[in-house]
């Protein structure tokens, strides 16, 4: 059994466990790219308006023989759009790159809490889904004081919360204040953007026992921990490698010698979003 299992979120979107980031896809070799992922069996896609390449998840997405309800597609308000008005007309300039009518998720990119408007944000991210733009509304890299707030302040949670969340930054307090609050995580730069953790000894020795590559014990473990990990990757050899976790389980032990590998400071850019804000 090989094929992506799924997980439905508090708003009642039913979404793929993994998914697949786009981050630095853009032009037409981005769309080869994604609309290879597409035929390769992925559904859940990442995309941002900062990214700059709404436009090429949507060519992706024409590009198919998938049918556009099929799949799910994300994009993110950015940090200089957070004012209500701006954050509406946004979403609709986001959709009109993409050439789509809707996303399925919406995502604040980033909380930028020293500009205080993240609730401004949300009440539109509010409204647009019930203007039928986006159907499930999200954060990244939101502290649990920043849902909190949200929920106290609109009566609404995120169904979503995006981090960064690897072996070196397990994430465990989010992910256990995630999973009290009904939030599913998805995790960004699940591979470390291909840093030192896929020559990591100790992980590499566990692969060696399923005869599994670190990249994919590594989302392995995002899986088992109940979290999305959304791998990017141009190559259709990685695409395929990456969604092929779901013959193998992680013994406990194992589970707990790779969070063990976490580190206070294992943040790979070194952006904590109690103070480091993006536009
Ligand atoms: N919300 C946020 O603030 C935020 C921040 C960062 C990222 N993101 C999202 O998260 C997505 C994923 O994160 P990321 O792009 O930073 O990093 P990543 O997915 O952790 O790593 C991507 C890198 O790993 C390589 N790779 C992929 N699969 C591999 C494999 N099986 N073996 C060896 N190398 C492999 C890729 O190479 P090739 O491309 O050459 O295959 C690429 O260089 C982004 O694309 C974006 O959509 C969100």
């Amino acid at each position: 059994m090989n094929s992506i299992q799924t997980i439905k979120l508090s708003d009642g979107l039913t979404i793929p466990v993994i998914g697949f980031g786009t981050y630095l896809l853009r032009g037409k070799a981005g769309a080869e790219s994604i609309k290879k992922a597409i035929d390769l069996g992925y559904r859940l896609f990442d995309s941002a308006f900062n990214y700059e390449n709404e436009g090429t998840v949507g060519e992706a997405i024409r590009r198919s023989s998938v049918a556009r309800e099929q799949l799910i597609i994300t994009s993110k308000l950015p940090g200089r759009h957070h004012r209500f008005k701006e954050a509406l007309v946004t979403i609709e300039e986001s959709l009109f790159r993409a050439g789509l009518t809707y996303y399925d998720i919406y995502l604040i990119h980033w909380p930028n809490p020293l500009e205080n408007l993240y609730v401004e944000a949300w009440q539109a991210f509010i409204e647009a889904k019930k203007m039928g733009l986006v159907r499930s509304i999200g954060v990244c890299n939101f502290l649990p004081e920043h849902m909190a707030r949200l929920e106290q302040e609109t009566g609404v949670l995120p169904s979503i919360n995006q981090i960064e969340m690897h072996p070196y930054f397990n994430q465990a307090d989010q992910l256990k204040w995630h999973h009290e609050h009904g939030v599913v995580t998805e995790a960004w730069s699940p591979l470390g953007r291909g840093n030192d953790l896929l020559h990591n000894e100790v992980i590499g020795n566990i692969a060696m026992i399923y005869s599994k590559s670190i990249s994919q014990v590594v989302l392995r473990w995002h899986i088992q921990h109940g979290v999305i990990p959304i791998p990017k990757a141009s190559s259709p050899e990685h695409q395929m490698e990456n969604k092929n976790i779901f013959d193998f389980v992680l013994s406990d032990k194992e589970m707990d010698v790779i969070d063990s590998l976490t580190r206070k400071d294992g943040r790979t850019y070194d952006q904590n979003p109690a103070v480091y804000q993006e536009f």
